[in-house]
């Protein structure tokens, strides 16, 4: 299968000098559309570092990152949000939903940033929140909502624009573990029925039961794959 998603070679240094800390060291990956790939790994081992770098949230020290023909790492700034708003959703641990919106004005958030018409906003919006069983509750507020419903809105925003990519690190760190499956369920079965390509972190093996493949950060270096 074609991969969507790659990184080659991937190295990231924080500091400088005595308190440099060598977080990614030389990691290849690949994802395909449709793939949901897990990365596991102890805590420091470099998860979050590479998923940031995956989704240009930061740049590595060296090595690049492509998305389909596009070397993200070669981009401007500028270039580098617009591919993040048009091809990349995320998922975050703490939600990172917008307290004083409705669960709707929420998920509606990527579509204004990608100027929808309102008519085809509400339409999205309304099937984003469906397909995460949460059509009734559109018009309450995340603080309104228990984790898990809080955690599938921010997987109905990080989808709503239809992107190519998906990236979560630890959605279901702050969910107990019956919610935490649930909530895994969901994300693998959009996943795989819209094609997009999926890294999720975690440090849950209940998660890992539910990946495509999984791969392993020690010290970051990529240990094995699955
Ligand atoms: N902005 C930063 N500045 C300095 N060091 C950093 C920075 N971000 C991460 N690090 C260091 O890089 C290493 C990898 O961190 P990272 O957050 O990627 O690990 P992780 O696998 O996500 O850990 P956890 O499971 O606890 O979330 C750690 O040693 C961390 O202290
Ligand atoms: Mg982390």
């Amino acid at each position: 299968m074609r991969s969507i998603l790659r990184a080659e070679a991937l190295s990231r240094v924080f500091g400088s000098g005595a308190g440099e800390v060598h977080a990614l060291n030389g990691v290849d990956l690949a994802v395909a559309s449709g793939e949901l790939l897990v990365v596991r790994g102890p805590s420091g081992s470099g998860k979050t570092t590479l998923l940031n770098l995956l989704g240009g949230l930061d740049r590595p020290t060296s090595g690049s990152v492509w998305l389909g023909e596009a070397e993200v790492t070669a981009m401007r700034e500028r270039e580098v949000l617009a591919t993040r708003q048009r091809r990349i959703g995320y998922v975050f641990q703490s939600f990172g939903l917008v307290p004083v919106l409705s669960a709707a004005e929420n998920v509606e958030v990527p579509l204004r940033l990608r100027r929808v018409a309102p008519a085809e906003r509400a339409e999205r919006v309304r099937a984003a929140l469906e397909a995460v069983g949460l059509g009734e509750h559109a018009e309450q507020r995340p603080y309104e909502l228990s984790g898990g419903q809080q955690q599938r809105v921010g997987i109905a925003r990080a989808l709503v624009a239809e992107p190519e990519v998906l990236i979560a690190d630890e959605p279901t760190g702050q969910l107990d573990s019956a919610t935490a499956a649930v909530v895994m369920d969901l994300i693998r079965d959009v996943v795989h029925a819209r094609g997009v390509a999926a890294v999720v972190s975690t440090h849950d093996p209940i998660l890992m039961e539910r990946a495509d493949r999984v791969v392993e950060l020690h010290d970051g270096r990529l240990a094995a794959g699955g």
